[in-house]
């Protein structure tokens, strides 16, 4: 007998769930593109975009766009064909970046992970100071590219640690992240970090349909642009500065999308506050954790990302114990419980013991508490080891954190 009949829950890396307020906002009419409501509209967005990414310096960008829009205007404005780039790997997603690269005639190296494991900063700097000794000037690389979360691996890299190891190397690569998996959910400090270019979707941490890509560019990647011999008339940031507000999206701007994005930037900037949503994700990373943990000592399942502390707060990717079908677990989850758990992604774990919980964006305890349950519901009905207590150890968690 299903029991998801009511509210359907996403617990999937994105997109995420929308609050209901941003989903209203977005029943409004278009109103006049060129004129000064809609221009303002978009003046208030890219203002506190720079807030998210946590910037004075940068310029913000709104693409319509995914994550992969994203990554492509990053390229087209700083790159030009034959430039050589390093990509960061620690999971899937940089490496996807870097394919983008590769197909827009970048030459592309990676700095291989390790399974499940963060960027190790020190690797990165050996190999910077052995490219800064081995290559000439036109050789170098131009642009040092990773991701803050890898939504695959779920681990997160140290941004700070990676900007220290590229400064130590004395080396000029332009620092570019993605933060689509991580930016509204964890700290990111643009300025502060020494970012150069940062991008990010609207799909996850910020609470918004998919559609948009946001793009923070800071001085170093701004004086790139002129150079760039990728640069397309859609992607360019020149063509996109001037006062027609049209142009600022290179078209036809994407209205109800706006209208779901600032409300979506007044919850978390102004009603939640940036911070309070960063402690927030990691209190319900933490309870998920607990979960795992006492299922895992029941011999379910394991955490892909063996470290603990480069486990990260919005998405946890898991192996299920040999012999057990993550698939299964589910589409017992989808069909009797309305709850979407997350398909494994890349190649990292066995396609059928795979499996992610997502913990980001509008999310909160009920609803992880909600999840959890519901995976350790699946786990008894599926004949899974050591499910009862892994919902217990995560309000336990919540309970104690919280505790007056
Ligand atoms: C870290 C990261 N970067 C980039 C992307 C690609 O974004 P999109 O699917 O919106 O193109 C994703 C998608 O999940 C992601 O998790």
């Amino acid at each position: 007998m299903p029991l998801s009949h009511g509210r359907k829950l996403i617990a999937f890396p994105g997109p995420t769930n929308l609050p209901d307020e941003v989903l209203q906002a977005m029943h409004a009419q278009s109103i006049d593109i060129y004129g000064d409501e809609a221009a303002a509209l978009t003046d208030g967005l890219l203002t506190d975009l720079r807030k998210v990414f946590r910037t004075e310096a940068a310029r913000t960008f709104i693409y319509i766009a995914n994550g992969h829009g994203g990554w492509e205007a990053a390229l087209a404005n700083t790159l030009s064909r034959g430039d050589r780039v390093l990509v960061l790997d620690s999971g899937s997603f940089a490496k996807g970046w870097g394919e983008m690269a590769q197909t827009l005639g970048v030459d592309v190296d990676i700095l291989p992970g390790r399974p499940g494991r963060a960027v190790d900063a020190n690797a990165v700097e050996a190999r910077l100071r052995d490219d800064l000794t081995s290559h000439g000037d036109e050789q170098r690389y131009k642009a040092v590219l990773t991701v803050q979360i890898d939504t695959a691996s779920s681990t997160v890299n140290d941004l700070a640690a990676i900007r220290a190891a590229i400064s130590a190397a004395g080396h000029p690569a332009l620092y570019g992240v993605d933060g689509v998996a991580s930016i509204g959910c964890m700290p990111f400090e643009m300025d502060a970090w020494g970012v150069d270019l940062a991008l990010t979707g609207s799909q996850k941490g910020l609470m918004t349909p998919p559609g948009l890509a946001f793009l923070a560019v800071g001085p170093r990647a701004w004086a790139m642009r002129g150079g760039a011999d990728l640069h397309s008339r859609y992607w360019g940031w020149d063509e996109r500065l001037g006062e027609i507000h049209y142009m600022k999206y290179c078209g036809t701007p994407p209205m109800q999308l706006l209208y779901a994005l600032r409300r979506a930037l007044d919850l978390l900037l102004r009603e939640e506050g940036l911070e309070a949503a960063w402690a927030r994700h990691k209190l319900l990373a933490n309870a998920t954790r607990a979960a795992v943990q006492h299922w895992s000592a029941g011999g379910a399942m394991t955490f892909y990302a063996p470290e603990p502390a480069e486990r990260c707060d919005t998405v946890t990717t898991l192996v299920a114990a040999e012999g057990l079908d993550s698939g299964a677990l589910r589409r017992f989850c989808l069909e009797n419980c309305g709850v979407a758990i997350g398909v494994p992604t890349g190649d990292l774990t066995p396609p059928d013991r795979g499996f992610r919980i997502a913990h980001m964006g509008h999310w909160n305890a009920p609803m992880a508490l909600g999840a959890l349950g519901a995976v350790e519901l699946a786990m008894t009905a599926l004949g899974w080891p050591g499910a009862h207590g892994g919902v217990s150890a995560a309000a336990a968690l919540l309970g104690e954190s919280l505790r007056v």
